[in-house]
């Protein structure tokens, strides 16, 4: 197991660990910008951009309370909707239209959208996947394009995170990001985005005769398709489990080599989707309410993670403001009130 990281360099993590304990950490060196291009991408396994790192504290000692900072609110993007564009790869899968109006009701990244805090924040948190990444890249070049986002906790901002994640890698050249909803009990990716369900993931699973790739949904946005999670059943913990699943992962990889595949998923400590998926990715981006989350929670879904090396902390906030227009922040941008 790698030792744990803390980035010092961005105010993101400065901020966590004056929220968490996390001194059992070190401190990540900085990052120079010529590191923060993708390096020229491997037939097999193209760089992925990079998000913040804080790999998982293993030393667990006893938990304390955390005091939840007040994290001031960014500024939601407001842009109007970039002109519609090609994707650049046909997917194998039918084709839809991503709801602008949506994207701005949820205070979502805006694809094409001049670049806002919110954009701007998920721009610095991909410098330290991109170094995760090609490490990875070296040893697993598969599992270096795959990501899981999950938390301890049921409104957490997973799906938030999940879908502006893959709005802002689908914005990098030469990457094309797969989103699969992998949330079974409560998939919400497609409806959130406008997109009308279909099969998906858990269908794949259960009759081998489904291709996955036909499942794929293609967008309007450059290089972003969906895979719905499918039918459910009360069957989906056996599937996840079972080794069709990282067959139809490596078939969703070997169907473009340029892809990166970002996993929505269930809350860790009431679903075990998200344990089981920890042992097929790459990285595994832990989103944590800072007004909510506690210390305890977190090491306990850092263990339920375990089957991989390589967890993140993203830091969320939401503050609801009643009868406000908008209530969200994104990790901890500075308000320049305040
Ligand atoms: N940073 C944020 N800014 C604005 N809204 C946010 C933010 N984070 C989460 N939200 C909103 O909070 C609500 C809950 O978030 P979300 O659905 O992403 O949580 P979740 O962890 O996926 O929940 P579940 O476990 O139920 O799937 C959603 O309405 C989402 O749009
Ligand atoms: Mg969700």
């Amino acid at each position: 197991m790698n030792k744990p990281i803390i980035n010092k360099g961005g105010s993101l993590l400065e901020r966590a660990a004056e929220v968490y304990d996390f001194s059992a950490h070190r401190t990540a060196r900085a990052i120079p910008d010529s590191e923060l291009q993708p390096a020229p991408a491997p037939k097999a396994a193209p760089a992925v951009p990079a998000m913040p790192v804080v790999e998982a504290p293993k030393p667990v000692e006893a938990p304390k309370p955390v005091e939840a900072k007040a994290v001031p609110i960014a500024a939601a993007p407001v842009a109007k909707p970039a002109p519609v564009q090609p994707a650049a790869l046909p997917v194998a899968g039918r084709q839809a239209r991503i709801d602008r109006d949506l994207l701005v009701e949820n205070q979502m990244l805006i694809p094409g959208a001049p670049i806002g805090v919110l954009a701007e924040e998920f721009r610095l948190a991909k410098r330290q996947l991109l170094l995760t990444a090609r490490t990875l890249n070296a040893q697993e070049p598969d599992k270096a394009r795959t990501i899981l986002v999950c938390s301890a906790k049921p409104g957490d901002g997973k799906t938030y995170c999940a879908i502006n994640r893959a709005i802002s890698m689908a914005a990098e050249r030469d990457t094309r990001v797969l989103l699969v909803d992998a949330d079974f009990p409560k998939p919400g990716i497609l409806q959130r985005l406008g997109v009308a369900d279909g099969r998906g993931l858990l269908d794949a699973l259960a009759d081998p005769s489904i291709d996955i790739e036909k499942c794929v949904v293609g967008t309007d946005i450059p290089n972003l398709s969906l895979l719905p999670a499918g039918a459910q059943t009360n069957a989906d913990v056996e599937l996840i489990a079972s080794g069709r699943t990282p067959e139809l992962i490596a078939r969703l990889l070997a169907a473009d080599p340029g892809r990166v595949v970002i996993f929505d998923s269930p809350p860790a400590l009431a679903a075990s989707p998200a344990s089981v998926l920890a042992l097929h990715v790459g990285q595994v981006m832990l989103v944590v309410r800072a007004d909510k989350t506690s210390e305890g929670e977190i090491r306990d879904t850092v263990q339920r993670l375990e089957g991989c090396e390589h967890i993140q902390l993203l830091l969320n906030k939401v503050s609801f403001a009643p009868g406000g227009a908008r209530f969200g922040s994104y990790y901890g941008q500075e308000d320049e009130e305040q």
